[in-house]
């Protein structure tokens, strides 16, 4: 089994020195206390309540109708089922446009929501954005490559960077996150050549999402690997359990005792004490 980094809450110093020591780190999303306390039990690295509770919670199509409100409503509830992890929250769309919105809607994120950083998608565009922001003393984590928030601009949910112009835009966009200040850095749906590339040529952690296995840790959105949406099955995605299944089958089977009078049985019954059954004879 491999060691997890701490027993402490993870910090951006734990996560460097993870990628000097080679160790790989793990990221995964969480939207609820439930599912927090799942993740942090199971040793993940980082939690990310990712904007894309905006398609996985709320039945979207994409992250752009999400608001800050709702971003930190669900890292408040995510931050109490936490004791280890590092807690990331996302900035919504259109929240960090200008350096002084961005400062203001992440220094929100952190004394409301209890995040521990924030995440920000975008490159050489947001680099002056993230360095008022990291300047502040809000860690910054950076996404670039696919950034779903851009899903019009990039003509759909599509890999970036097959073509040799849009990987040099990728690479300049890594070199100008990190020289900003970004403590670590998504990249998403990208060849796995460019993000190893990547990998070697930045200092801090890079976490990959269809971007292959040379990055220096992954992140999936939670429901994804646990198989929650059977008719959703991107390339990138491995299934660690089939969750769909099992709930439908155990509510069927509930449904099923409900309608034929077995559940609730006697042992999940209460009575009344002998003192007021006599009361009630
Ligand atoms: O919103 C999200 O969940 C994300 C991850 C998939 C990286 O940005």
């Amino acid at each position: 089994m491999s060691k997890v980094a701490t027993s402490h809450k993870v910090t951006v110093l734990d996560l460097r020195r993870m990628k000097a020591e080679n160790r790989r780190i793990t990221m995964l999303t969480a939207y609820d206390y439930t599912m927090a306390r799942l993740v942090d039990a199971a040793g993940i690295d980082i939690v990310l309540v990712g904007d894309s509770l905006g398609m996985v919670v709320q039945g979207r199509d994409n992250t752009l109708p999400v608001t800050l409100d709702q971003m930190i409503y669900h890292t408040q509830c995510v931050a109490r089922g936490l004791q280890r992890a590092q807690l990331v929250m996302d900035m919504p769309f259109m929240t960090y446009h200008t350096s002084a919105k961005a400062l203001e809607n992440a220094g929100r994120a952190l004394s409301e929501g209890a995040a521990e950083a924030v995440k920000m998608e975008g490159g050489e565009d947001v680099a002056e954005t993230i360095y008022t922001v990291t300047r502040q003393g809000i860690p910054v984590m950076a996404h670039i490559g696919l950034t779903p928030q851009s899903v019009h601009a990039l003509g759909g949910f599509k890999v970036q960077g097959r073509k040799a112009e849009r990987a040099e835009q990728i690479r300049r966009d890594a070199v100008a996150i990190e020289q900003a200040g970004a403590f670590s850095v998504v990249l998403e749906g990208m060849p796995k050549e460019l993000a190893a590339e990547i990998s070697q040529a930045l200092a801090i952690p890079t976490i990959g999402i269809g971007a292959g296995n040379g990055c220096d840790g992954q992140v999936l959105v939670v429901n994804d690997l646990l198989g929650m949406d059977e008719a959703f099955k991107p390339r990138f995605v491995k299934r660690y359990a089939n969750l769909h299944e099992t709930i439908v089958e155990a509510i069927r089977a509930y449904a099923g005792e409900v309608r034929e009078g077995i559940f609730p049985d006697e042992a999940h019954s209460f009575h009344l004490s002998t003192r007021r059954k006599r009361e009630v004879a």
